[in-house]
């Protein structure tokens, strides 16, 4: 049995590169591309065998998504080697070079602060906590660039309604795993670590902001946030912090990386506005990887505004960038 079902998956099953790279041989003389299969979607065309800079253990998610993009899927080899993951390197291929070894298990999430039911979850809890689902989102970055990725996980009002926030609660402060001996170039990363992130309770709470255990039909790349990261489509791609290791509810606007190196240029909200210029160049468009070209129009909310642009009634966008 190859696909395993959530259900009966341990995170720590991670299948061995070599394992990985012996069985897909096998796969593909049974003429499986990749040995991609999952429920219900022919993500496996979308998948050239030898493109893969990484390997995963498969993860069955049901699928299509009412959120999914119809847009044209990002090959995996791009998306996989050309990542902002500042721990492993400042430069776009140093992630995928740099993070190969990273150890993502054992690994727990602590969900605590203001929230009646504060725990530790290990990955094999968070695998099981709901269904999987894949969805295709729209990742835009706020250095124009973008990516289509089938994202594989679930909504993370998931774990939010499980740990029940206190009424104190209005925002919610996520950190990243931060190991200098795993990390060693975290000193020329230019930021503060470990990496936060954060959002308002409502942000959080929105059924497309997502906690992400795959892509691609398998487990998550190291350098796209291994084991468990956010991915929330409709706001610039540095707010879906990767490798999570703590989701905490607060009263006040917590601190953001980005927002902390640079407030003039990076805002707490960050939603996407192709209104509102970055100060050193346009974001009314963006390069769609794997092209050369600004040439794609960027959409307000990324895209998502039918969605999402009530959370944001009454508020001044250009101020709240
Ligand atoms: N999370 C951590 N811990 N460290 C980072 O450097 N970079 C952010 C975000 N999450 C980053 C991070 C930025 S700037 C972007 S654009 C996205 O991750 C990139 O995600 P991707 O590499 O999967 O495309």
């Amino acid at each position: 049995m190859l696909i395993k079902r959530a259900s009966d998956l341990k995170y720590s099953d991670i299948t061995p590169r070599e394992d990985y790279l012996n069985r897909r041989k096998f796969l593909q003389g049974l003429g499986l591309a990749g040995g991609l299969a999952i429920a219900g979607k022919g993500v496996a065309d979308l998948v050239s065998p030898p493109a893969r800079a990484y390997a995963g253990t498969k993860l069955s998610a049901k699928s299509p998504s009412p959120f999914d993009t119809t847009e044209k899927v990002t090959p995996p080899q791009v998306v996989t080697t050309y990542n902002n993951y500042y721990e492993f390197g400042t430069d776009k291929d140093q992630p995928a070079k740099n993070a190969q070894n990273f150890v993502t298990s054992p690994w727990t999430v602590s969900v605590e602060g203001e929230v009646g039911k504060p725990r530790k979850f290990t990955m094999d809890e968070i695998l099981k906590l709901a269904p999987l689902e894949e969805r295709i989102y729209r990742h835009r970055c706020v250095e124009a660039w973008s990516i289509v990725v089938p994202w594989i996980g679930y909504s993370l009002s998931n774990i939010i309604n499980l740990v029940e926030p206190t009424p104190k609660a209005k925002f919610v402060a996520f950190e990243s795993y931060f190991d200098r001996k795993q990390m060693p170039l975290w000193s020329r990363a230019g930021i503060e670590l470990p990496y936060v992130e954060g959002l308002r309770l409502d942000e959080a709470m929105h059924p497309l902001t997502m906690l992400s255990i795959g892509m691609y039909g398998e487990t998550l790349p190291n350098q796209d946030g291994a084991p468990v990261r956010m991915t929330i489509p409709w706001k610039y791609g540095f707010k879906s912090i990767k490798s999570l290791v703590k989701i905490k509810f607060v009263k006040d606007q917590p601190p953001t990386t980005w927002n902390i190196t640079n407030a003039h240029e990076y805002g707490f909200y960050s939603n996407v506005n192709p209104n509102v210029d970055h100060p050193r160049w346009t974001q009314a468009r963006e390069v769609r990887l794997p092209g050369y070209f600004k040439n794609t129009k960027t959409l307000m909310f990324n895209g998502y505004g039918d969605q999402v642009a009530s959370l944001y009634n009454g508020m001044d966008l250009k101020k709240n960038y």
